[in-house]
């Protein structure tokens, strides 16, 4: 069990080339416990020179990496998840005291960015053994068609899962043979700087993986992405900054994977089983404090089950305990900080000062720390900000409705595209409503889709390509194709 804000890994430095370097202006940046609002570590703050040195040094070993035998590879990812795991707790602590979240969550989550090492480390091992020998149909033309890595790779994450969303990149690039420059978030850089100590210690060659932090980050991602030896940008974040990143890659015609907002609706059918779709709907919402781009914002109940659904789910939420995420029996810890905290009461503010019915919290908790109490909103306003916005917060707005035609189209009636959810015990309608919905992934009877093995993604403008599954290391590949007259 955590003991609270202690730092027991000392790598604060930054990590290019295989060596732990100080930024070169010697400059630093404080990383802040969202429970308490206090600094408790400092970490070199990269220059937009060190950035490109990161990128140097990821470009020095990209031919080497990419010629290292796959199976080598893989046995180097197998070794990274099973030194993630054993410093299981070290991992956790250090998310808590970065992010904020729950002991128990963020144990959580260290099994989940694990486990993306697993499944590319058992990806990464059957790489060359795919791919096509054909025929070309009118003659006797061969045809052969394999994969290279698509090079090296900028990967962008942010700061809600610090683990999962670096594991979630790093892993499948160096299973396809890429070399990386990470940049995770400002708020949250002490986990990925762990994980570079422990991809390190598996045994990852100097210069494969670089992890950079920066208070900059738009200067030191401009100057980078401004490089053509980068190849592939993976980004996870809002659609916003996206939309920027998507300009900046067209002038080298990069590879891209985008990972934005989200909007996600959560369906609940009069048929369904209430007790599934109300720890369905907890889960989707609380997860995270809801601050995740699968949370779910917009939460849809048939009129039959509305009111025994929207009382046990208020009931639900208004007995959570609120507090910092190594306490035990804390459910909800702070928020990420101060700014994302008032974003949320403003959505808040916005919708009850137009009408909405706030049925429990819709409050700041006073300091020390980011807390917001876990609310529910019902009656909101056609004009309400917060039926349009990605939330971000323990917020839950509850809408009610009639006809199966009626949740699709309030489903679908929105520019983002990546997680929904389904609750019914009608097989039937469960699949018909999920081939409906306009979004990358449906979770069908419950509230929690993300999974190592599945393709991670969304439509419209919540992004481009898939992270996880055979599609995230199909990500990092470029298909070549040699033809060969005999
Ligand atoms: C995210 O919120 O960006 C990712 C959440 C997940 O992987 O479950």
């Amino acid at each position: 069990m955590s003991t609270g804000t202690t730092l027991d890994f000392n790598e604060t430095q930054l990590f290019i080339g295989g060596e732990w370097i100080p930024a070169q202006n010697g400059a630093t940046l404080p990383v802040i416990n969202p429970a308490t609002g206090e600094a408790f570590a400092h970490v070199s703050d990269a220059t937009v020179e060190d950035g490109l040195a990161a990128l140097d040094a990821a470009c020095a070993v990209q031919d080497a990496w990419a010629a290292t035998p796959a199976r080598e590879r893989a046995d180097i990812l197998g070794r990274t998840y099973q030194g993630i795991i054993d410093r299981r707790d070290e991992f956790a602590r250090l998310i808590v005291d970065e992010m904020g979240k729950p002991w128990a969550e963020a144990q959580t989550e260290v099994d989940y960015g694990a486990g993306f090492f697993r499944w590319f480390a058992e990806s990464a091992g059957r790489l060359h053994t795919e791919g096509q020998f054909g025929i070309e149909p009118g003659s006797n033309y061969h045809i052969a068609v394999s994969k290279r890595p698509v090079g090296p790779s900028l990967l962008i994450t942010p700061w809600n899962f610090p683990l999962a969303m670096g594991a979630r990149k790093v892993a499948p690039a160096l299973a396809a043979g890429c070399t990386t420059v990470l940049k995770p978030a400002g708020q949250t850089p002490l986990t990925s700087l762990l994980l570079a100590q422990v991809l390190q210690e598996a045994g990852v060659p100097a210069g494969v993986v670089n992890v950079v932090v920066t208070g900059k980050s738009r200067d030191l991602i401009g100057a980078i992405m401004n490089d053509e030896r980068v190849r592939k940008i993976s980004f996870t974040g809002s659609t916003p900054v996206g939309r920027v990143l998507l300009a900046q890659a067209a002038q080298n015609v990069m590879n891209t994977s985008m990972e934005l907002g989200g909007n996600a609706p959560l369906i609940v059918f009069n048929d369904a089983d209430l007790d599934t779709a109300l720890e369905g709907a907890y889960l989707a919402k609380l997860r995270n404090g809801g601050q995740s781009c699968v949370a779910a914002n917009r939460i849809y109940v048939q009129s039959g089950i509305a009111a025994e659904f929207t009382k046990r789910f208020t009931e639900r939420l208004a007995a959570i305990t609120v507090g910092p995420g190594h306490e035990p029996g804390t459910d909800l810890g702070p928020m990420i900080d101060d700014k994302q905290r008032a974003t949320v009461h403003d959505l808040v503010t916005d919708a009850v000062a137009k009408g909405a019915t706030c049925l429990t919290g819709g409050q700041i908790i006073d300091g020390p720390g980011y807390y917001y109490q876990p609310t529910v909103l019902t009656n909101i306003p056609a004009d309400a900000t917060i039926r349009e916005e990605e939330i971000f917060g323990p917020v839950a707005p509850i809408y009610t409705f009639d006809t199966e035609e009626e949740a699709i189209r309030e489903a679908n009636g929105t520019p983002y595209g990546l997680a929904s959810y389904v609750f019914t015990q009608d097989l039937a309608r469960a699949l018909r409503v999920a081939n409906a919905i306009d979004a990358g992934m449906t979770g069908i009877n419950r509230g929690l889709v993300s999974n190592p093995a599945a393709p991670f993604g969304g439509t419209k403008q919540s992004g481009l390509g898939r992270e996880g599954g055979t599609e995230g290391l199909e990500a990092y590949q470029e298909t070549k194709y040699t033809g060969i007259q005999l």
